[in-house]
């Protein structure tokens, strides 16, 4: 476990917080919202009025989930004001000891929270993660192999509109006739095209990932397999989904949709991370590193990575694994609810958090749905689906996600009533075009004071995170 010692500055920082002498990021914190209400009313209603935005929708969106009010204190800490380029005790700035030990800690808690051998806490987003990965582990011009956008796959997994289906030669598996990836395609087209890299993870697949599978058809052709768990973070952590850490050379995430941490990605390696590079002779963590920094990136961001450090300690906590569990079971709820009102969920069901809806069956386009259903206060999001013949701004289906239920303490038993406001704004939206739709006034109105008291029996999480186990308190290495 990280944290059996604490180095003589955390120490010091704890016995200056116990003598009262501390809370200064606190004081400066209040100071901050304080001199925000007063001098800036325009952009603070604006922040406040998100917070009630937020407080009173029924957002399934599966990409999101609520960070924890500590998690928003860390990242706008003042730690923010560091500039300090390389890692912790390699700096090439002077005064960095604090945000070294802050690093510290998130890396140890990082590896803690995955069992991982190393963890890169610096990457600003998972894209990012993703190019600096590609960059270190494929010439420009080779071959990777990634799910195809319209199968659920993400830009950076080699699509045309991202620099990663310009520089690399990418080449894209999809799905079975059930909905599932078709591994004997990857398979295949792996023993075809001889790719660098394979890339396992989705941005839309409600399906368990096979990363055992993946790495065997990596290892026949001597490729490096990447593991983007971006969604499914938090399963993963939880074992909720079975874990890639020790399958895949690396593993990249987003720190802020499945993790409630801050926006922000995070490199993770097991088994292989001492495994060499394409040159025969770097160990993976050491390109890892330098992927990052100096490659593919400047200055870290101090006050996001210590959110990151508090997101990853509070993701270690029983209360985390329970809300992980819901999120399943109520996505599950979701489906069946959905399906037994008529929708066509693809996949027949969901293994993770994401239920996707054929919604164009319904006579909706996606977006279309979208607009209507957020009109009532309900926020999900359109998304292509296999064979999709409608535009990306359009799309044929939508994506549902329970992070967010399952952390206001929604489980399967409310799952009924959310799939029903859902139905009852889809059934009397009448689409007039691919964009447009007429709903009764009187109606959606309705639907949203029904959502409102929805949300008000299941709060916002902002009280309910609980305490630290005392090991994840000291920095660790
Ligand atoms: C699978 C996957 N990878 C990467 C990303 C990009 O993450 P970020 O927003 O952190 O750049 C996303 C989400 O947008 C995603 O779904």
């Amino acid at each position: 476990m990280a944290g059996q010692w604490r180095t003589a500055l955390v120490e010091t920082a704890l016995e200056d917080v116990a003598s009262e002498t501390g809370g200064e990021q606190a004081r400066q914190l209040r100071i901050g919202m304080d001199s925000l209400h007063r001098t800036d009313p325009e952009l603070a209603a604006l922040l406040d009025a998100e917070v009630r935005h937020q407080d009173a929708t029924l957002a399934m969106i599966a990409s999101a989930s609520i960070a924890d009010p500590s998690v928003l204190a860390a990242g706008g800490a003042a730690l923010s004001n560091v500039t300090a380029e390389g890692y912790p005790g390699h700096r090439y700035h002077p005064g960095a000891a604090r945000f070294d030990e802050v690093e510290r800690l998130a890396v140890a808690r990082a590896k803690d929270l995955f069992g991982a051998q190393y963890a890169n806490v610096q990457a600003h987003s998972c894209s990012s993660a993703n190019l600096a990965v590609l960059a270190a582990l494929v010439p420009a011009g080779g071959t990777i192999l990634g799910l195809h956008l319209d199968a659920g796959g993400h830009l950076t997994h080699g699509s045309p509109a991202s620099v990663t289906g310009r520089h690399y030669n990418a080449v894209h598996y999809g799905l079975d006739e059930t909905g599932r990836i078709d591994y004997g395609q990857v398979a295949e087209l792996a023993r075809l095209h001889r790719p660098k890299l394979i890339i396992a993870g989705a941005s839309a697949y409600p399906r368990t990932i096979d990363f055992a599978r993946f790495r065997t058809i990596a290892d026949s052709v001597g490729a490096y397999l990447l593991a983007d768990i971006s969604h499914i973070a938090g399963l993963v952590a939880t074992g909720e989904h079975p874990s890639p850490v020790d399958l895949a050379h690396i593993t990249t995430m987003s720190t802020y949709k499945q993790l409630g941490g801050p926006r922000g990605g995070l490199i993770l390696s097991g088994r292989d991370h001492s495994s060499f590079g394409p040159d025969g002779k770097t160990p993976l963590s050491r390109l890892m590193q330098r992927a990052v920094f100096p490659q593919s990136q400047g200055t870290p961001s101090p006050a996001a990575i210590a959110a990151k450090a508090r997101a990853f300690a509070l993701a270690d906590t029983d209360g985390f694994a329970e809300t992980t569990q819901l999120i399943v079971a109520s996505a599950r709820a979701l489906a069946a609810e959905l399906a037994s009102l008529g929708y066509r969920i693809l996949t027949g069901g969901t293994d993770n958090h994401i239920v996707l809806v054929d919604i164009i069956e319904s006579g909706l386009s996606g977006v279309v749905a979208e607009r209507a259903l957020e009109q009532c206060a309900i926020l999900a999001n359109r998304n292509r689906i296999p064979g999709d013949t409608k535009s990306p701004l359009v799309t044929s289906g939508l994506r549902l996600g329970t992070n967010i239920l399952a952390q206001r303490g929604m489980g399967p038993a409310q799952m009924r009533d959310c799939a029903r406001l859902m139905h009852t704004v889809l059934a009397a939206t009448t689409a007039l075009s691919d964009t447009e739709y007429q709903i009764d006034p009187a109606l959606a109105a309705q639907v949203r004071e029904d959502v409102k008291s929805l949300c008000a029996r299941y709060p916002l999480p902002l009280e309910r995170c609980d305490s630290i186990p005392a090991s994840l308190i000291g920095a660790g290495q």
